[in-house]
């Protein structure tokens, strides 16, 4: 039985009136380059759209992850994007594109991407989560609630299928080379939630059922590790699966209703609620955010995309985006201050240092007693 994959590649390729959200005409473009790429048998189907400022790319295929042809065509329609966002004097045009060479995969050149494969189930419900303003590790928590917490997800409790538990991949995203851990839910939950909880550090980047079958997967690129600078935030996207033996649509989307603090929002340096908006509130304005999250679900029909459903465009979220703002406020008034700003180890992945240069060599050993400087200047000057 042929294996659908599904690839959803993401890139901040230039945005309208600030990094807000991506010009029609660019989403046009992508499109025609889309259905190119349908043309030429490269993909089976495709959706394209945005979060905020990020142009996304969803097409399924029978390729496999990471093929050369199915990235390239993503790569390609980044490129020449950036070219007609250049054209336009559009903000920040091919900003996400660090390279201009293509190696065979976008991985490493800016680029999100999270893919899965799997043999498609008699129906195939899945959702594809897409952030912006904000870090691979938001996924984090939901994750967890999603597979892990029963208070979210009663399938845990009530469904024979579920009842076994999931099993996490865990990628330290610091490490030059790639390196991930495996660690078995709820058996190791004190374990996992210990590594987890450095959302900055230590990111859910795929579940697997009990059996071995495929779950969620997130997109895990770091933008700073790549560039070596701060350029804005991962924005990151991921894939679940749902139903028939895996959470329901309803118990997945729960997981999102907290509405928890995540990295990114200004200048990629402040805590904030992630929303879960519909796609129509998919721009990040005041103080560039709050993060958001939109949700697509789409049912995965012998390698097409039948779809999507604008999942979190629902009266039932108001509670949780009304949570998020008053959150917003409280967290605002903060200004410069931690947890608002966030702590110095993530800082340094922003232009912060710069800064703080300036001041490092004004530090001396002993106290400072001004009154006394000036006293003893006003003397000597007499
Ligand atoms: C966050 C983001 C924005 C920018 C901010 C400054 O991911 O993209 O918050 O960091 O608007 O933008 P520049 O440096 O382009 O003026
Ligand atoms: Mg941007
Ligand atoms: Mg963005």
């Amino acid at each position: 039985m042929v294996e659908t994959t599904i690839s959803v590649i993401k890139a901040d390729i230039g945005s309208l009136a600030g990094h807000v959200i991506v010009p029609d005409f660019i989403m046009e473009f992508a499109r025609k380059k889309m259905k190119e790429g349908v043309e030429k048998k490269i993909i089976n189907d495709f959706y394209v759209t945005h979060a905020g400022d990020d142009l996304e790319l969803i097409m399924t295929h029978f390729k496999g992850e990471n093929n050369e042809e199915v990235h390239k065509l993503a790569f390609d329609t980044f490129m020449e994007g950036t070219k007609i966002a250049r054209e336009k004097k559009i903000y920040a045009a091919g900003q996400d594109i660090l390279s201009d060479t293509f190696s065979g995969n976008v991985k490493g050149m800016g680029p999100g991407s999270a893919e899965m494969t799997f043999e498609e189930r008699k129906s195939e419900p899945i959702v594809v989560f897409m952030a912006d303003k904000t870090e691979p590790g938001a996924y984090n928590l939901p994750m967890f609630r999603i597979y892990a917490d029963p208070f979210c997800t009663a399938g845990l409790v009530i469904d024979p299928n579920l009842h076994d538990g999931f099993i996490f991949v865990i990628q330290d995203i610091l490490k030059e080379i790639p390196c991930y851990l495996e660690m078995s839910c709820p058996e190791e939950m004190y374990d996992l939630l210990a590594l987890i909880g450095s959302t900055g550090r230590y990111v859910i980047k795929k579940v697997y059922r009990k059996d071995g079958m495929i779950t969620g997967v997130v997109s895990t690129d770091k933008l700073h590790k790549i560039a070596g600078k701060y350029i804005g935030k991962d924005d990151p996207v991921a894939i679940v699966r749902a139903h028939s033996g895996l959470p329901a649509m309803g118990e997945v989307l729960e997981a999102f209703t907290i509405p928890h603090m995540v990295s990114g929002w200004m200048r990629g340096s402040h805590a904030g609620p992630l929303l879960p908006v519909a796609l129509k509130d998919s721009k990040c304005t005041r103080f560039d955010g709050p993060p958001r999250v939109i949700a697509l679900g789409f049912q995965v029909s012998n390698g097409m995309l039948v779809g999507p459903v604008d999942l979190f465009d629902d009266v039932a979220f108001d509670i949780t985006r009304q949570k998020g703002l008053e959150a917003m406020e409280y967290m605002r008034r903060h200004g410069p201050f931690m947890p608002h700003r966030l702590h110095t180890e993530d800082m340094e992945y922003t232009t912060l240092p710069l800064v703080l240069e300036k001041c490092a060599n004004r530090f001396i050993e002993g106290e400072i007693d001004i009154a006394k400087k000036i006293k003893d200047t006003s003397e000597s000057a007499e």
